[in-house]
């Protein structure tokens, strides 16, 4: 696993995201659909399992599960399951938080 770093630190993250709003992040090619939840981060394939809508366009319910604003199919963000096993689960990624930044492992 690579480590890629996103934020220079844990500090800058939370300004710069608002709290349960989903984030499109490229990474090396890679979609991925960030999420700031509870002080915590959450990182899913942008791609909906179901028909691919991008899922950093949907919002997160007070459960913590990412809907697709396509079709509406919702996802645990800790765990990529769809919550009515409608679809296959998500990649989940690892968040990693120290003092030399934040990091996401591809
Ligand atoms: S594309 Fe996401 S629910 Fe259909």
């Amino acid at each position: 696993m690579e480590w890629i770093k996103v934020f220079s630190s844990g500090d800058e993250a939370r300004r710069r995201l608002k709290e349960n709003v989903p984030q499109l992040l490229i990474m090396n090619a890679t979609r991925l659909c960030l999420v700031l939840r509870n002080n915590n981060f959450y990182v899913v394939q942008d791609s909906c399992s179901h028909n691919g809508e991008s899922l950093s366009k949907g919002i997160v319910n007070h459960l913590g599960e990412i809907i697709c604003p396509w079709h509406g199919h919702q996802f645990n963000l800790i765990t990529g399951r769809e919550c009515s096993e409608r679809s296959s689960d998500l990649s989940t990624y690892p968040v990693k938080e120290d003092s030399d930044g934040v990091f996401i492992g591809l």
